[in-house]
């Protein structure tokens, strides 16, 4: 039996890249009974970023809200928080010890942030060192990631290499597996990734539809005259009808012959309708789920319950091959 492991850190609302790149997958993931699935909200890393600590419990919560009416179920995954299991750091700890500067000054996510002018704290350095952590303790062998997240995940590969060789066989070498929207592009920058640091370009799927809208009419395209796919020449409106294409279970070349002939504008107001349809039986699941707290609350302790003998075997096997007594 496989097991899948994911993690997402509770910093916003969810957008339509958490949505197509991660948890689309988490949710169909789900109907094969072949397999096992953790997953959990990432309180720990979130705390790397700048945040307000009164509303970061906000956060929290809004995230497993998001994620149970999302269509994570927690009869079918263990959902839980991060920070409930306290082995996730304690084996973090353990894997600094094999892991070198070196192998985390080259992590492309670090650097991005660094040049962006974020001025660094040690835990954002080691960041994928606590990600790693995540997926071992469960032995997870798929993990659902977008692409930004390849890099972080090989490095958990190399970690449980490193950890195997020394120690003995101990962790399985996890591989991503990525949706075929992997990377969801920024509406107003196609150069950049869809994120919630560029609100403007990002569509959360709380937005009203009038907001969803005016922020799909203003995307960027280009100066042709007709609607097509080349990601590398027309990254702007390949990621559009890529969107369209994924919400609607078209081909990206079903979607070009669709509109062919048709104007910009019309094609932007048909990908509007097509993302509110989408997600309005999400915004009225969301908003009958976020009214019960008690029974949100009970899940993710539930979740807890279920992953710490699983956590907690795993760290005393570690404990023991490192020769802690
Ligand atoms: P953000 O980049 O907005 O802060 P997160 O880091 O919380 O988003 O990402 C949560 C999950 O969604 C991860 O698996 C990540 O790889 C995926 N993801 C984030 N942005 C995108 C995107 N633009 N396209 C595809 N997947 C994405
Ligand atoms: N680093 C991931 C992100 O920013 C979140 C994450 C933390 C994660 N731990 C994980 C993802 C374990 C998969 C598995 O999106």
């Amino acid at each position: 039996m496989k097991t899948i492991v994911s993690g997402i850190q509770p910093s916003g609302t969810l957008h339509l890249g958490n949505y197509l790149g991660f948890l689309r997958q988490a949710v169909e993931l789900q109907d094969n009974s072949g397999c096992k699935r953790f997953y959990f909200i990432v309180d720990f890393h979130s705390l790397t970023g700048r945040y307000n600590p009164k509303e970061k419990a906000k956060e929290i919560y809004e995230l497993a809200v998001d994620l149970l009416a999302g269509g994570i179920d927690p009869k079918k995954s263990t959902l839980f928080i991060q920070s409930h299991i306290e082995e996730h750091a304690n084996l973090a700890w353990i894997f600094n010890t094999i892991t070198s500067m070196g192998q985390l000054e080259r992590m492309v996510e670090y650097k991005e942030k660094v040049a962006q002018g974020i001025t660094p704290n040690a835990g954002l350095f080691d960041y994928p060192v606590l990600m790693a952590a995540d997926i071992l303790l469960y032995k997870g062998e798929l993990v659902p990631v977008g692409e930004d997240q390849l890099q972080h995940i090989e490095l958990a590969r190399d970690t449980a290499r490193a950890f195997n060789r020394r120690f003995g066989k101990t962790f399985p070498e996890p591989k991503a597996i990525l949706t075929k929207a992997p990377r969801v592009m920024s509406l107003n920058n196609a150069r950049q990734k869809m994120s919630k640091s560029l609100p403007q370009g990002c569509l959360f799927l709380t937005d009203s539809p009038k907001v969803m809208r005016e922020k799909i009419m203003r995307a960027e395209t280009d100066s042709h005259a007709e609607i097509g796919c080349d990601p590398k020449r027309r990254a702007a409106i390949s990621n559009l009808v890529m969107i369209y294409a994924e919400l609607s279970g078209m081909t990206t070349s079903e979607v070009v012959k669709m509109f062919k002939g048709v104007g910009y504008a019309e094609f932007k107001k048909e990908l509007a309708e097509l993302v509110i349809k989408t997600f309005k039986p999400f915004q009225e699941r969301r908003a009958k789920v976020f009214k019960n707290k008690a029974q949100v609350m009970k899940v993710l302790e539930e979740g807890a319950r279920n992953a710490r003998p699983i956590a907690r075997a795993t760290m005393e096997e570690v404990r023991k091959k490192v020769g802690l007594i």
